[in-house]
């Protein structure tokens, strides 16, 4: 008899759960639009985090934070990840704030607190239902990750000249590119 109770509370318990996640589903709808409320995004972040094995979040980046290292870090940056993270590494691009959850400021302590195994992970596995894609195979010794987990870390004292050599190599359209060229014509022409 305690046994068949038992059994009728726990129903109740996910027939009312089931309805409130329905409720709120249908309240807030699918869309990206909103913001994840600061419960939403702890609870996400910590069980992104755990999911992370320990040997994982243990790795030594292998290599050193050399200007050359840091340059071809924040031109791979420009390249493949500006498009969400901005050559700054804010978040506050088109794509980066419309995401849900949307991109960080990865200048923050949330991010700087990363140990460098776990940004590396991150990086190289993506983080499922977000729009972070996995950029490697999974395996350690990926060099040119290795080459973004410096340049994130360096992300806080970015200066403004290296800012201007990571947007030359921004992805560009061959349209944005023929426009380009017309205006340095134009330019050339005028300063003969
Ligand atoms: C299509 C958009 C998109 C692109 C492109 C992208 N990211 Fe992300 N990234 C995200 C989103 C969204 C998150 C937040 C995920 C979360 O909340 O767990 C994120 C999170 C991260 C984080 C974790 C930071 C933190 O504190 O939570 C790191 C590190 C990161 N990205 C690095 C990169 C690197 C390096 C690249 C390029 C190789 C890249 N990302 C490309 C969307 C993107």
């Amino acid at each position: 008899m305690n046994a068949l109770r038992m059994l009728v509370v726990l129903l109740a318990i996910l027939i009312c759960a089931a309805g409130a996640g329905l409720f709120w589903m249908t309240s807030t709808g699918m869309s990206a639009r909103a913001t994840p409320g600061p419960l939403e995004s702890y609870l996400g972040r910590s069980v992104r985090n755990m999911s992370i094995p320990k040997s994982a979040r243990s790795m030594k980046n292998p290599m050193t934070a050399s200007p050359e290292a840091l340059l071809e870090g924040g031109r791979h940056f420009a390249d493949h990840c500006a498009s969400c993270h901005g050559n700054d590494g804010r978040g506050a691009t088109e794509m980066g704030r419309k995401l849900y959850p949307p991109a960080p400021d990865m200048t923050l302590p949330a991010t700087q607190n990363l140990t460098d195994g776990e940004i590396y992970s991150i990086i190289e596995n993506g983080v499922r239902f977000t729009g972070m894609p996995a950029w490697g195979g999974g395996g350690p010794n990926d060099h040119d990750t290795w080459h973004l987990v410096l340049f994130i870390r360096h992300l806080p004292d970015v200066s403004r000249q290296e800012l201007l050599d990571m947007e030359n190599n921004n992805p560009r359209s061959p349209a944005e590119m023929q426009e380009e060229q017309k205006e340095n014509d134009f330019l050339n022409e005028q300063s003969k």
